[in-house]
C-alpha cells in the first residue's frame, strides 16, 4: 500500500519562471525550492549563456539579475532541450534584445508548433525566421509596440510570451483567452513590480522601465503530486499526505475531477501567500465515470493522461474532450494514451480532441509501454504498474529526468 508523507520536487512552470525573471529583474532573487528537473536547468543554462551569474546549490537558486536591457549576445546557439515553456517564454524576451540569437531543442521541441508565438510576437514588431512554424528560430531584437491579442489557444506559454515581450512595448498589451490558463507569470510579474491588471479570461500589461530582484518559495508541483494522488487511490488500504502543494485555482482541475469521480481527497493546512499551498491528503477510494471538459481543460491539462489511465480503473464510461492541446504536447498524448492503454486490455477510443474510455476492473500486464521519451507518460504506467496483473514495463524510465528525477525512488519511499 502507499503510505506516510511526501513531499515532491518544486513547481516546474514557477521554477522556470523565477529564474527568467530573476535574471531580467535589478538585484538577486533567491529562489528555494527549485525544481532541478532536465527543463529548469535548460532555463539557467540559457540566461548563463546571456551573461546572467546564476549559483545552483541543491534546490536553492540565487540569480543575479542585470534588469530589463542586462542580457548580453550568447556565442552559441540556446539549447531548450525539451522545454517548450523555456522555447516559448525566452522568445518572448528575447524579441526585443538588441542582439539575435537562436533557439533549439530536441527532436520533440523541434515538433511542437512555434507559430501560436510567432504571430502574435510578429504583430508586436519582432523579427522571427523558424523552419516553417518550428524551432531553430532565429530571433533578431526589434523595438516592439503593443497589441490586443485574442489568442486562439488557452495556453499560458502562448500569454506568457506576449506578455513578456509587453514588458518591452511602447503601449500596453492586453492578451484574451477562450478559457484562463494557468496564471503564474500574472502572479510573479506583480511580485518583481510589473504594471499588469486582470479579468477573468484577459491580461493588461503596461510597458516597464525595471523589474525588482524578489525571493519566491516554490510549492510543490501538483502534476507531479498527481501520480502520487493516482497511487493512492488505486492501492487498497492506503494513505499518503502531500506536503506543501501548490494549489492555484488554475492547477487544481485534478482535485476538482478526482472529487467528481469518488476520490476521498482533503485539503489541510492551506495557506495563502503569492501562490496558494496546502497539505493533500489521498485515501484509497473506488471511483466513478466522469466528463471533462470545457474551461476545466486548461487547469489540468498535463494530468490528463493520468485521467485517461485512472478512468481505465472506474466504474463507467470516462469521456475527455475539447483537449486537442494534448496533440502538441512533448508526444501525441491522446494517440500515445489510446495506443498504450489498450496494450492493457482496455478499451478506448480515440476522438478528435480527446478520448473515451471504458473502465475495466483489472488491467493485464507483461508489456512494454512505448513512452515516446514522454515524462508524463512514463511516470502515468509507472503508477499502472501498481496494480496491474503482470509488470508494465516502460521502454524509456530515464525521461522523467524532465521533470521529476526522483520520480522511482519516491515511489519507492511511500510504497511500503
Ligand atoms: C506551462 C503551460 C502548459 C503546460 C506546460 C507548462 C507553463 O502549456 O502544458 O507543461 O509553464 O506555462 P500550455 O500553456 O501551452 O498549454
Amino acid at each position: 500500500m502507499i503510505k506516510g508523507r511526501l513531499r515532491v520536487p518544486g513547481d516546474k512552470s514557477i521554477s522556470h519562471r523565477a529564474v527568467m525573471f530573476g535574471s531580467i529583474a535589478k538585484g538577486t532573487t533567491n529562489i528555494k525550492g527549485f525544481l532541478t528537473g532536465a527543463d529548469c536547468i535548460s532555463t539557467i543554462s540559457i540566461f548563463k549563456k546571456m551573461g546572467i551569474d546564476i549559483e545552483l546549490d541543491n534546490t536553492s537558486v540565487r540569480v543575479h539579475g542585470k534588469g530589463l536591457y542586462g542580457l548580453t549576445c550568447p556565442n552559441e546557439i540556446l539549447d531548450c532541450g525539451n522545454s517548450g515553456t523555456t522555447t516559448r517564454l525566452v522568445s518572448g524576451i528575447l524579441s526585443a534584445q538588441n542582439f539575435t540569437s537562436v533557439l533549439t531543442g530536441d527532436k520533440s521541441i523541434q515538433k511542437r508548433p512555434m507559430n501560436r508565438i510567432i504571430t502574435p510576437l510578429s504583430m508586436m514588431g519582432a523579427d522571427i525566421k523558424s523552419n516553417d512554424g518550428f524551432a531553430p528560430l532565429t530571433i533578431t531584437g526589434s523595438s516592439l509596440h503593443g497589441i490586443r491579442y485574442n489568442s486562439p489557444v488557452a495556453s499560458a506559454q502562448v500569454k506568457s510570451a506576449i506578455l513578456l515581450a509587453g514588458l518591452y512595448a511602447s503601449n500596453p498589451t492586453c492578451v484574451v483567452e477562450p478559457a484562463k490558463s494557468r496564471d503564474h507569470t500574472e502572479l510573479m510579474l506583480k511580485k518583481f513590480g510589473a504594471d499588469l491588471t486582470t479579468t477573468q479570461t484577459s491580461v493588461t500589461i503596461n510597458p516597464c522601465s525595471e523589474l525588482f530582484a524578489n525571493d519566491i518559495d516554490v510549492p510543490s508541483d501538483i502534476s507531479s503530486a498527481a501520480f502520487f494522488m493516482a497511487a493512492a487511490i488505486l492501492v487498497p488500504n492506503s494513505e499518503l499526505i502531500l506536503e506543501n502543494v501548490g494549489i492555484n485555482p488554475t492547477r487544481d482541475g485534478i482535485i476538482r475531477v478526482l472529487k467528481d469521480m469518488g476520490a476521498n481527497i482533503e485539503i489541510i493546512n492551506q495557506t495563502d501567500s503569492f501562490e496558494p499551498v496546502a497539505n493533500i491528503k489521498v485515501t484509497y477510494s473506488k471511483l466513478h465515470a466522469t466528463c471533462i471538459g470545457g474551461d476545466i481543460i486548461p487547469t489540468l491539462i498535463d494530468e490528463l493522461p493520468l485521467l485517461a489511465a485512472l478512468a481505465s480503473l472506474a466504474d463507467g464510461t470516462t469521456v475527455i474532450k475539447d483537449a486537442g492541446e494534448l496533440k502538441v504536447k512533448e508526444s501525441n498524448r491522446i494517440r500515445v494514451m489510446c495506443e498504450e492503454l489498450s496494450k492493457l486490455g482496455v478499451n478506448v477510443i480515440e476522438t478528435d480532441d480527446g478520448m473515451e474510455i471504458k473502465g475495466a476492473d483489472k488491467l493485464k500486464g507483461n508489456v512494454t509501454i512505448a513512452t515516446h521519451d514522454d515524462h508524463r507518460i512514463a511516470m502515468t504506467f509507472a503508477v499502472l504498474n501498481l496494480i496491474s496483473e503482470g509488470e508494465i514495463r516502460l521502454d524509456n524510465k530515464n525521461c522523467v529526468e524532465i521533470s521529476y528525477p526522483e520520480f522511482f525512488n519516491d515511489l519507492k519511499k511511500v510504497n511500503v
